[in-house]
């Protein structure tokens, strides 16, 4: 897709057709994500009555697709459970996942690191954090996985009532005997004396599923792919792991595992010379604006030790992503015990079919890695 954000960041980089309004800029990437009284994120608001009804029921709608003022009071809450310091005390956890994981291919010269670590590394953390039971793990992969496949195109119906059911129940469990997972700190946030409903647990729970773990598996296999390219890169990191930070952050730039995200006009605005109107729809190209030229320097370029890098891979706004330090901890982490254990890794015969079939997220189904 690089080459498309390129031309259309030079030729069209504001372009409507008909409602549905391109956008590629960095600059006008920022604008629309930081103008939430324009530009909103209520995408429920579209689904017919009968449909919407239903799944509200279910669960409320989560912070991701919430405006202000109902966005802020929930954002204040499910922060409270997931502050930086709290996720990072999961650290020696992550670390122990992570070694399990890479000991079960140990010695092997070849496999494949989506299946051996990049896919299963961020269900069990999420898990573990979340307090489920192991063996509820499979349903939990199952589940992701349903998401994602319909993520931007509509609701799986089934996987919602399973989900809400299933996290109703952990409630039941938690609110008997809380302890410090989660859903039990969820359950006693407060905020002026207000707490989250069953309803808003849910969604919230749903809502890491969904936007937690196929974010951070591309992000790992993005990495692998870009270091691979670039060889060199995974021996420098090895000789030098305070690196390894700088370098994630430009796997994020340079290979953005979110490519885009939507917003719903509400008000008549402008983007640039763009006049728009309520009912369109801004197609926001985060990956694009993260390549953008005027922005930095030498753009198309991946640098390993690039200095300023405002990207905009995990959004901008308010809505900037709640999950970024646990991404980042968990990617420096694998990124750590890899280079421990390994001299090199790289990536063999990484062929297009192999990638995420989806306009919105950039990763890898199967990875075939070598290593030494
Ligand atoms: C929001 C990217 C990992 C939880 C977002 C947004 C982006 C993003 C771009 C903003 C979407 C928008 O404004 O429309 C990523 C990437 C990740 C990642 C690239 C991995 C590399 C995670 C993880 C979690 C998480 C691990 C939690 C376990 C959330 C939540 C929001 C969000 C809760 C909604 C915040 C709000 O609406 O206020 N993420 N994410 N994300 N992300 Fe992430």
């Amino acid at each position: 897709p690089f080459e498309w954000y390129r031309k259309m960041r030079s030729e069209n980089p504001v372009y409507r057709e008909d409602n549905n309004v391109y956008i590629f800029k960095y600059r006008d990437v920022t604008a629309v994500l930081d103008d939430y009284r324009t530009f909103s994120s209520q995408f429920r608001d579209l689904m017919a009555p009968e449909m919407r009804r239903q799944l509200d029921e279910l669960s409320s709608p989560s912070i991701l697709i919430l405006d202000p003022p109902k966005h802020t009071k929930l954002r204040n809450l499910v922060s409270r459970a997931f502050t930086p310091m709290k996720i990072a005390s999961y650290e020696p956890e992550i670390r122990k996942i992570t070694n399990a994981l890479l000991d079960v291919v140990d010695g092997r010269s070849t496999f494949d690191i989506v299946k051996a670590l990049t896919y299963p590394l961020p269900v069990l953390v999420i898990s573990k954090i979340l307090g489920v039971p192991d063996r509820d793990m499979e349903k939990f992969k199952e589940w992701s996985d349903n998401l994602v496949r319909v993520l931007g195109f509509g609701v799986d119906m089934d996987t919602e009532r399973e989900m809400a059911q299933y996290f109703s129940g952990l409630i039941d469990e938690r609110k008997h005997s809380l302890s410090d997972d989660l859903i039990s700190l969820l359950i006693r946030a407060e905020v002026d004396g207000e707490h989250l409903t069953r309803q808003e647990i849910i969604g919230f729970s749903i809502l890491l599923l969904a936007a937690g773990n196929e974010t951070t598996t591309n992000l790992l296999s993005n990495a692998i792919v870009t270091f691979s390219e670039h060889p060199g890169s995974f021996e420098r990191l090895r000789e030098e792991r305070s690196l390894i930070p700088t370098a994630i952050e430009e796997v994020l730039r340079y290979r953005s595992p979110v490519q885009s995200t939507r917003r719903l006009v509400k008000r008549e605005g402008r983007i640039g010379d763009m006049k728009v109107e309520p009912g369109d729809f801004i197609f926001v190209y985060l990956q694009s604006a993260n390549r953008d030229e005027d922005v930095f320097p030498n753009s198309e370029e991946f640098i390993i030790d690039r200095k300023e890098n405002r990207h905009v891979a995990f959004g901008e706004g308010i809505h900037f992503c709640l999950g970024a330090p646990l991404a980042r901890l968990e990617a420096r982490v694998a990124m750590e015990e890899l280079t421990k254990r390994y001299g090199d890794i790289r990536a063999v015969h990484v062929s297009p079919e192999d990638r995420v079939d989806s306009f919105i997220m950039y990763g890898y189904r199967r990875l075939e890695v070598q290593a030494s």
